[in-house]
């Protein structure tokens, strides 16, 4: 992609996978509609905290989950109206809570295995449940009925480069992305840089939690 002027080089290389994964989850997996209440994991993450600030503009209750107190903080700061630490709480008791239990038209969980099957449990009757990564491992193989008992729901698992498989979809991905960019509603946040050298403690640090927002490296 061009980069367009007013984005610098550092946010266009923070931005495009995470910002364009925003996009299609948000746009297009399941489009919200003002009014949707929806569960994101991982809220303080790179894509998290861009999703956070679209979704907020896009009208939707925002609930987010993070592993600590100050993800919490931040999260809260990125649009998630509620935030759950569902390392010390149990997420679903709060997702019923907040939601005086209706529960969320969808789920958009790349946590994986540690918050599989709850997720499901977050969502009402024909909700959608949006698994599109594994942080902590991969889910289970699962018998499809799960998905009638728990409320005849719905179940993707996409991927973000066949969300932008033609030349036409990523440049009009990536241009929702430039225009949410540009007019500031979406902040990229750069919160880690590391010297290309040290690409091993980057991975090292995101697979420990360590990040938040998102992650360049500098060569
Ligand atoms: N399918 C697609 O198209 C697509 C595209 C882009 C990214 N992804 C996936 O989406 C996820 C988010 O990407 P990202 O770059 O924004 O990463 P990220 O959310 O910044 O980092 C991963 C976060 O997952 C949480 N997590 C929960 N359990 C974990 C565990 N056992 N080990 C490590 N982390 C754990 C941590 O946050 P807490 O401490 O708050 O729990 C951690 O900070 C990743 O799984 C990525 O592979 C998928």
């Amino acid at each position: 992609m061009k980069v367009p002027d007013g984005i610098s080089d550092e946010d266009a290389a923070g931005m495009m996978l995470k910002g364009m994964t925003a996009e299609y989850l948000l746009l297009r997996t399941y489009p919200v509609k003002p009014g949707d209440t929806v569960l994101y994991h991982a809220a303080a993450g790179g894509v998290g905290l861009i999703f956070g600030q679209w979704a907020r503009k896009l009208g939707v209750t925002l609930i987010g989950t993070v592993g600590s107190a100050e993800k919490a903080e931040l999260a809260k700061a990125h649009g998630y109206e509620h935030v759950i630490n569902y390392s010390e709480e149990d997420f679903v008791a709060r997702v019923k809570e907040i939601t005086g239990g209706k529960m969320c038209e969808v789920v958009y969980d790349s946590v994986g295995k540690d918050t599989f099957p709850a997720s499901l449990d977050c969502l009402r009757v024909r909700g959608m449940f949006v698994s599109f990564g594994q942080s902590s491992g991969p889910i289970p193989p699962f018998n499809m009925a799960i998905l009638s008992q728990k409320g005849s729901l719905y179940a993707t698992r996409p991927t973000l480069f066949q969300y932008i498989a033609t030349r036409d979809e990523l440049q009009t991905s990536a241009n929702a992305l430039f225009d949410v960019v540009k007019s500031g509603d979406v902040k990229i946040r750069v919160n880690q840089r590391y010297a290309l050298a040290d690409a091993a403690k980057a991975h090292a640090d995101l697979e420990g939690r360590k990040t938040t927002g998102t992650t360049v490296l500098i060569p």
